[in-house]
């Protein structure tokens, strides 16, 4: 495919994804509100690529201008979609938030895409869709359970959505499951960079680690689990991103017209392997202790990526301490820390 629509590309996701599609020389055009993502991400896009993809401001709950951007901009072949908002904490104490932006900005895109011919639509799902899930590792056939929170909500009426406009209109989608995206680009150029107080483990170490933040709290080590914490699969997002190029190449090829991919290591480590294995790998202290549980937290989530290997031709090539030392050196340099 040569020009994409990259909803929500100026963060942390959407940015890794638009510099392997830059690097792979497509087109690329972003859209996105800022609303959790910094203008500035452009130029760690371009000091890594030479190239400064469009960008426009759309909202899209705003059909106006969301109509407005297809007016100017005609001729994608795809779309990868990421603008939504992606914290299950805050969409429980803000449902209203996370289905305007997750469902009608959903819709919204669906309508002006099938109105602009935009046929190949890429999804970012969540592994939140299968709730508590019966098996490990988590298989893509593993049953959908009701979600535990608005977010997760969200992502399970996406996928539904999208499955009924591939049945209705020949939309060609593919929802990719998402395990817990962790790491920054190489480069130290790009990475996460939540606009408020972190509500994942990573940022939080590293911030704490940097000394933005005083003290880690561990939200829980009386699971059951070997040391107590939870266990979670922590997928480098630069991964991550080779497979949403897997994703499109698939999609150009395939006969199907819709289908899901779990997308994670395969391998479970628990929070306090990851803190341990960051002041390892880092020679960094960081403070923490243990806390109570976190509403929603489950105790043990991993992927089983069988799927994704066999059919898109991916897997994961990186492993969490390298994510580890790759997330330390964006937050040093976004510090200013030697
Ligand atoms: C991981 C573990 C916490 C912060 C995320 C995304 C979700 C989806 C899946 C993509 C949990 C513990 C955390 C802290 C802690 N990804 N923790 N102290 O909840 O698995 O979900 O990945 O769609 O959108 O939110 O990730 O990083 O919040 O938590 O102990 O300060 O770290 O309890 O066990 P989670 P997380």
């Amino acid at each position: 495919m040569d020009k994409i629509l990259v909803t929500g590309g100026l963060g942390y996701i959407g940015s890794h994804v638009v510099v392997e599609l830059l690097e792979k020389g497509n087109q690329v055009v972003i859209i996105d509100d800022l609303s959790n993502a910094y203008e500035s991400v452009l130029d760690g896009i371009q000091k890594i690529t030479d190239k400064r993809p469009l960008w426009e401001n759309v909202d899209i709950k705003d059909k106006t201008s969301l109509s407005s951007f297809f007016d100017k901009h005609q001729g994608f072949d795809g779309v990868i979609h990421f603008a939504a908002s992606k914290s299950v904490g805050e969409s429980v104490a803000n449902p209203m938030l996370y289905y305007q932006n997750n469902v009608v900005g959903l819709l919204n895109l669906i309508d002006a895409c099938l109105k602009n011919n935009v046929n190949n639509f890429i999804f970012s799902s969540s592994c939140t869709v299968y709730g508590k899930p019966d098996n490990l590792p988590i298989s893509e056939d593993e049953p959908i359970k009701p979600a535990s929170s608005p977010y997760g909500a969200t992502k399970q009426m996406g996928e539904q959505i999208l499955e009924d406009f591939s049945k209705s209109h020949g939309l060609k989608t593919i929802f990719l499951r998402y395990f817990n995206p962790v790491g920054a680009h190489s480069s130290g150029l790009i990475g996460e960079l939540p606009i408020n107080t972190p509500q994942n483990l990573v940022p939080f170490v590293t911030q704490t680690a940097a000394g933005v933040l005083e003290k880690l709290t561990v939200f829980g080590d009386d699971y059951d689990t070997p040391d107590g914490s939870c266990i979670r699969d922590y997928i480098h997002v630069q991964d991550l991103a080779d497979a949403h190029i897997a994703a499109l190449n698939y999609l150009e090829s395939s006969k199907e017209t819709c289908e899901v991919f779990n997308i994670g290591t395969g391998q479970g480590n628990s929070v306090l392997e990851l803190i341990n294995s960051f002041m390892e790998v880092t020679g960094v202290e960081v403070p923490y202790e243990v806390g109570e549980r976190r509403a929603g937290d489950l105790p043990e989530l991993y992927a089983n990526p069988e799927k994704a290997i066999r059919k898109l031709n991916w897997k994961s090539k990186l492993d969490m301490k390298q994510a580890l030392l790759d997330a330390w050196r964006w937050e040093k340099n976004y510090r200013g820390i030697k």
